[in-house]
């Protein structure tokens, strides 16, 4: 009897390799190129991805979506409200059912914990759409955004002004694989928990009390909402806390002077960014955004077909 390599899964940032990063990034570029000039690439035709979503969501549901369509397959979505999820089916059960029916999940929820035990008891690869800790898919779209902008990312320095969310802690687990550095600025009560990364050292990061001093010299500034999905309650407090936490025109005009301002939106002018710099000539949003669909696309094909070759 064969037994089937266990699947892959995309849980966090560091679950690949610097060497399996640049290859979904040639991938990525040579599949964005093809889906611009309309050119017909089914890899993955009869293949179905399940996409679970127990938060909203705007960008990955489109761009997983359209992504597996444009790859010739047939993604299914679910909801915690409509489906048995959501009346308390133990998530494993939900897991091997899938594995047997479907190829591909893509889950966004809560905790990191749930996606984890999701994977275990799946025979299909799992990919983190957003946990509460985690947002993988977001920061493999944003690294090569800022490579198709600017070139490699290696020894470049990236600034992150406001909360210690799943997004910051991505880009630090991030930096340590593709070996650049992240300057983290938090307001009190909102910083972020290294030892909880699975770092190896602390080399990739640094810790700033001033925004304006992290900002100094950067190469990529980015912030996210003051209030993630799930934290509502705190939105408040929140408020009060973050006000200085604004990447404004003078923020930027210490970084390097071709120093890109990065969101993985949705984002709300006049808070954690204003409308002068996210609607500014230094702002790549929009490739940002785009860039999901590309890049998730290269991910679904590494985790079905392993490395096609680069063309
Ligand atoms: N950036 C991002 O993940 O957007 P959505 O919440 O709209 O999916
Ligand atoms: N940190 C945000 C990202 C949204 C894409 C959240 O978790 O709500």
């Amino acid at each position: 009897m064969t037994v089937k390599p266990a699947a892959r899964h995309y849980l966090q940032f560091r679950d690949f390799t610097r060497d399996e990063y640049n290859h979904l990034f040639e991938r990525t570029r040579w599949i964005k190129g093809e889906f611009k000039a309309y050119r017909r690439y089914w890899p993955l035709a009869d293949r179905t991805l399940v996409m679970i979503f127990e938060k909203a969501s705007t960008r990955t549901r489109l761009s997983f979506e359209a992504g597996m369509q444009q790859l010739g397959g047939t993604a299914i979505y679910l909801n915690t409200r409509d489906s048995q999820l959501g009346r308390g089916e133990p998530v494993e059960d939900t897991a091997r059912v899938i594995s047997r029916m479907c190829d591909l999940i893509m889950i966004r929820t809560f905790e990191q914990s749930m996606v984890e035990q999701l994977a275990a008891a799946s025979r299909v690869p799992v990919i983190n759409g957003l946990t509460n800790e985690y947002h993988p898919c977001q920061v493999l779209a944003d690294i090569f955004t800022f490579i198709e902008q600017r070139g490699p990312i290696a020894g470049k320095t990236v600034v992150w002004v406001g909360d210690g969310n799943n997004m910051c802690n991505t880009w630090i687990q991030a930096a340590e694989t593709l070996d650049f550095k992240v300057h983290v600025s938090s307001p009190p009560g909102y910083e972020i928990h290294p030892d909880q990364l699975g770092l190896k050292d602390d080399s990739h990061f640094q810790v700033f009390a001033d925004p304006m001093a992290a900002c100094r010299g950067a190469h990529l500034v980015t912030s996210d909402v003051w209030t993630s999905m799930g934290f509502e309650a705190e939105n408040e407090a929140r408020m009060k806390a973050f006000a200085d936490y604004c990447v404004d025109e003078e923020m930027m005009a210490v970084a390097a002077p071709d120093a890109v301002y990065m969101h993985c939106l949705p984002a709300h002018r006049g808070e954690e960014v204003t409308a002068g710099v996210i609607d500014g000539p230094q702002s790549v949003v929009w490739d940002e955004a785009e860039n999901r669909l590309h890049a998730q696309k290269a991910l679904m094909e590494y985790l079905l077909l392993g490395r096609v070759d680069v063309k």
